[in-house]
């Protein structure tokens, strides 16, 4: 098991508490909320926090975690950009005594033993619940029910598990074709983008979007009522995150279905910080509950929407 490093020291020590962070980026609004509810709690719970922004850069998150273990933080916090290649890094923090939490995005590791804990999401079952609603809203739609879906960073685990999940649900029903699909890295602009080429491509063969989150979608509504087509009625849009962006425009009727995933988890990440500084255990997955909303529910809750 971790212990909080260095040795000498008593725990919990009598001066704050000192965690790295390494943030991803600042692709999306969601990704903006995430950083905010870190950088919040860290200050409400008196921990000390070294933020860093990686832009993307799956180095530059080596760079930060190297800097971490330098200063010999007490725990490093890792929002991982992409799924692969993070065994060497976190074997050094493993060696260096530091404790590491890997938050929102999942690893593919050999050894589990590198990470304490994974706090976020599961992504998978946000593909599932994508696809459960899309075979429920089209159940009487005359077949074939052309799909394009936009997809995140290349390599990352929303983008693969979603993508997968959506998949594996619709998988069997013969109605449904993949016309395109294509990354658009979480972005409003690539979102846009993609979309425009997706409908010079395919036209009105084009029934439903599956987003891999909100920006992208935004992006997409731009493209499609530019094209002349109306958002949510020709073309059935799902997309991921539940922003308040997002949730108007369900308001509107332009997005028809939302899964929720939630950024504000920076009190869970504060909490482990301090439940190891305590010395307890925690348990290696913590998944945060999330929601579903469509466009019945979006009038209620747009008011509740915190990011
Ligand atoms: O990893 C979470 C994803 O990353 C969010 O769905 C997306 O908006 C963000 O950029």
């Amino acid at each position: 098991l971790h212990t909080l490093a260095p040795s000498s020291e008593a725990y919990p020590p009598a001066r704050p508490l000192v965690l790295g962070f390494s943030q991803l980026g600042s692709e999306s609004d969601w990704r903006e909320a995430n950083t905010t509810s870190i950088k919040e709690a860290a200050e409400e719970a008196g921990i000390e926090l070294l933020f860093e922004n990686a832009e993307q850069s799956q180095e530059k998150q080596f760079e930060a975690i190297r800097s971490f273990i330098d200063k010999r933080v007490d725990v490093i916090a890792i929002a991982p950009v992409v799924h692969s290649g993070w065994d060497e890094i976190l074997t050094e923090a493993k060696q260096a005594g530091i404790p590491v939490i890997i938050t929102d995005r999942s690893i593919d590791i050999s050894d589990p033993s590198l990470y304490v804990t994974h706090i976020g999401a599961d992504l998978y079952e946000e593909g599932v619940k994508a696809g459960k609603y899309l075979l429920d809203k089209m159940r009487d739609q005359e077949a074939p029910i052309g799909i394009v879906e936009l997809r995140g960073t290349e390599g990352s685990s929303p983008s693969i598990q979603r993508g997968k999940g959506f998949q594996d649900t619709i998988k069997g029903y013969d109605e449904y074709r993949m016309l395109d699909s294509e990354t658009a890295d979480f972005t409003m602009e690539k979102g846009k983008q993609v979309m425009k080429t997706f409908l010079r491509k395919h036209g009105s063969e084009i029934r439903v979007l599956f987003a891999h989150n909100d920006d992208m979608a935004l992006g997409a509504i731009e493209a499609i009522e530019e094209y002349g087509l109306r958002p949510g009625k020709d073309i059935v849009i799902i997309s991921v995150d539940g922003t308040r962006k997002a949730f108007e425009k369900l308001v509107l009727g332009k997005i028809n279905c939302v899964v929720e995933c939630n950024p504000l988890l920076g009190p869970n990440i504060m909490q482990a910080v301090q439940e190891l500084a305590a010395g307890r255990t925690l348990p290696k997955r913590i998944v945060s509950s999330e929601s579903v909303f469509t466009e019945q529910m979006a009038e209620k809750e747009v008011g509740n929407r915190k990011y």
